[in-house]
């Protein structure tokens, strides 16, 4: 099995942008994180980050054909970005969304994920473990 994991806008600073929400561990740590535990279920992984909303959404379309599972944190565009969640919704691939932070116990603005309505679920608030549990759902649902 082949997951593609898309990072989104300013989550290449992590680590260093606003720790004490996003914790301290930088992207590559996340990403290698990431590898060691898709290893582990038998996953093959890719991990990309873009900054921009049209970048997000050529790599969800370019996922058709390579992979068969998409995790996607799409940052802050997650709350506004319709063509994104279009995007999602226009490939026949399982797609499920996560977040570093709990978006539900956040500022109003990010309560409400216009994303992940296109997504089969979404995952938030568990810090890197959030994208673990993404690829493990993943897994489970492409064994059955
Ligand atoms: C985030 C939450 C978003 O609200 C924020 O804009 C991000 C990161 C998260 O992973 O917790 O960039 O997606």
């Amino acid at each position: 099995m082949r997951v593609l994991v898309i990072h989104g806008p300013n989550l290449n600073l992590l680590g260093e942008r606003q720790p004490e929400i996003y914790g301290s561990t930088s992207l590559a740590e996340v990403n290698e994180l990431i590898a060691v535990s898709a290893k582990d279920l038998g996953v093959s992984v890719d991990c990309v980050q873009h900054n921009g909303e049209g970048e997000i959404i050529d790599a969800i379309h370019n996922a058709r054909g390579s992979y068969d599972g998409v995790v996607v944190n799409p940052g802050a565009y997650s709350h506004y970005s319709y063509a994104i969640a279009d995007a999602i919704a226009s490939v026949q691939i399982p797609i499920v969304e996560v977040h570093l932070s709990n978006i539900a116990g956040r500022e109003t603005h990010r309560r409400v994920s216009v994303t992940a309505a296109s997504c089969i679920g979404s995952i938030s608030g568990f810090g890197t473990l959030s994208y673990v549990l993404a690829i493990r759902v993943l897994a489970q649902k492409a064994e059955k």
